[in-house]
């Protein structure tokens, strides 16, 4: 499996994929999606995941079934150290049950920014892609979805401390193999940037189901 360095990382952190990736990325699977949020994860890999024919999973959604809670409780009743302990060991059990498996997974808003998380990911040599977007647009989508569901994220507080945590954030998003700019576009248009920018093919045999 070819190895993605954080030095490619920040090469390719101009929203520009070179083609020698997109070659080596078109024999690569699973691949995973990261960044702030409302930055599209979910939504962007649920598409990006049917269009190519791949399974999807949602790391946030698992670790929800497994604990028999919402996020939201998990961090009310365990506290977020232990939440984060659950995405490790969470995406740990999934790495090992995708090993070739065409997969698009989404990663909750804090997991990738925990140095162990990025770590087995880059061990693992699978591809990230960062979907950045300014803190503005971030926040009015989770506010907007926030209002559509009737339920707020447990670090959406203020304006100013989800910017603050964007900024802080950044760099550790920036770790990934790729970036790619999600600024005042559709989820769909995201996710057809996406197949091409990494050189992948629609429908491609492969379960298309959701976890
Ligand atoms: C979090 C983001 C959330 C969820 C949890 C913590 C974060 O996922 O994992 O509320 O620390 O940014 P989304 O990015 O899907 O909202």
């Amino acid at each position: 499996m070819v190895k993605f360095s954080s030095e490619n990382a920040l090469k390719n952190n101009k929203n520009d994929i070179p083609q020698a990736a997109k070659e080596s990325l078109s024999h690569l699977r699973p691949v995973i999606l990261v960044g702030f949020m409302g930055a599209g994860k979910s939504s962007v890999g649920r598409v990006l995941a049917g269009q190519l024919g791949w399974k999807f999973v949602d790391l946030d959604q698992r670790i929800e079934r497994l604990e028999g809670k919402s996020v939201a409780e998990i961090f009310r009743s365990s506290g977020e150290e232990k939440f984060r302990r659950m995405e490790l060991d969470t995406l740990e059990t999934l790495l090992s049950e995708l090993r070739d498996g065409r997969a698009v997974i989404a990663l909750g808003g804090g997991a990738f920014v925990q140095e162990p998380i990025a770590a087995l990911i880059e061990a693992s040599g699978i591809p990230t892609v960062f979907l950045d977007a300014e803190a503005d647009e971030l926040l009015a989508r989770c506010q907007e979805e926030s209002k559509r569901r009737g339920s707020k994220r447990p670090l959406l507080e203020t304006p100013e401390n989800f910017r603050q945590l964007y900024e802080t954030r950044r760099p550790g998003y920036l770790r990934a193999s790729f970036r790619k700019e999600t600024g005042g576009k559709a989820v769909k248009e995201i996710a057809d940037e996406l197949i091409e920018a990494l050189g992948l093919d629609k429908g491609l045999t492969g379960t298309g189901e959701n976890e």
